[in-house]
């Protein structure tokens, strides 16, 4: 078994390395970004997927990266993870119904809910208690699961065709234009102070430097991960101002 994710924030991140840890404590999990990720996966029948849902899909970096590598999915039994603020609907689903086309099968799915991750909106934000209350009942939740999957008993969030509706129409159809492909939208103020950090954590590479200045170029996949990071608070993406630095590691 192995654990893949993307996570901005850090909530997939603790999500999947936990939920494996819990199945079998000798296997490891590796970002999507992992250079060697084609070659790890190719070596596991078993995989944990998991992501943030955006606007009730999946993030396009990870959609992109499943039809890329349409070959490598033949046969795997995968276990797809989507971590939410708030609302899912199908966030399972959408990665779900790629890789059935090309051939894996899926075990089940489980939606988790965690802080917010969005920093630059005080929509859903909540004090650091009710966030540590949301990580506290999310562990609590992974446990139970663990221990349900020990037996062979699946959780299928997010898979039924209920679901399906409830994520399309519910958001995904209202927002599918945020969704469907990468953002040049990213905007870094006159604050940055080129420390090149941002540049260093996107998993997408889409932020150069060039004269102590961070640059965005136009393959963003809206993790919030460089946003949640800069010491300037100088990311911004879908709002103006960054309110609150959303990070996993705050909450624990
Ligand atoms: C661009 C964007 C869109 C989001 N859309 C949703 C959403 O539709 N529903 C939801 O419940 N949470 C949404 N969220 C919140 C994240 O899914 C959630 O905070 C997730 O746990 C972040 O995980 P990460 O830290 O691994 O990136 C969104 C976050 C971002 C950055
Ligand atoms: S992390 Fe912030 S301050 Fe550092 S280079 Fe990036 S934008 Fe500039
Ligand atoms: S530019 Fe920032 S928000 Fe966009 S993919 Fe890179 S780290 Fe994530």
């Amino acid at each position: 078994m192995i654990g893949i994710y993307l996570s901005g924030t850090g909530n997939t991140k603790h999500c999947v390395e936990k939920l494996v840890s819990l199945l079998d404590e000798s296997s490891t999990c590796v970002p999507l970004e992992y250079p060697q990720i084609i070659h790890v996966i190719e070596k596991q029948d078993i995989i944990v997927l998991g992501y943030p849902t955006q606007f009730s899909n999946a993030p396009f970096m990870v959609r992109d990266f499943i039809k890329k590598n349409g070959s490598l999915w033949k046969g795997k039994k995968v276990f797809c993870v989507s971590t939410m603020g708030l609302f899912s609907g199908d966030g399972t689903g959408c990665t779900a119904r790629i890789l059935k086309k090309y051939g894996a099968e899926i075990l089940g799915g489980l939606q988790i809910k965690m802080p917010d991750s969005v920093c630059d909106s005080k929509l859903l934000k909540k004090g650091l208690e009710e966030n540590r209350q949301i990580v506290k009942n999310a562990d609590k939740r992974m446990e139970e699961v663990a221990e349900r999957i020990g037996w062979g008993d699946y959780p299928r969030d997010g898979l039924s065709f209920f679901a399906h509706l409830k994520g399309l129409l519910g958001q995904r159809l209202w927002f599918y234009r945020k969704t469907m492909g990468y953002t040049d939208k990213l905007k870094i103020s006159d604050a940055c102070i080129g420390c090149g950090l941002c540049s260093k954590e996107c998993p997408m590479e889409n932020i150069r430097m060039n004269d102590r200045r961070a640059v965005p170029g136009n393959r963003c996949t809206m993790c919030y991960r460089c946003i949640s990071l800069c010491p300037q608070k100088a990311i911004t993406l879908l709002g103006d101002r960054v309110t609150e630095q959303c990070r996993y590691e705050k909450y624990k």
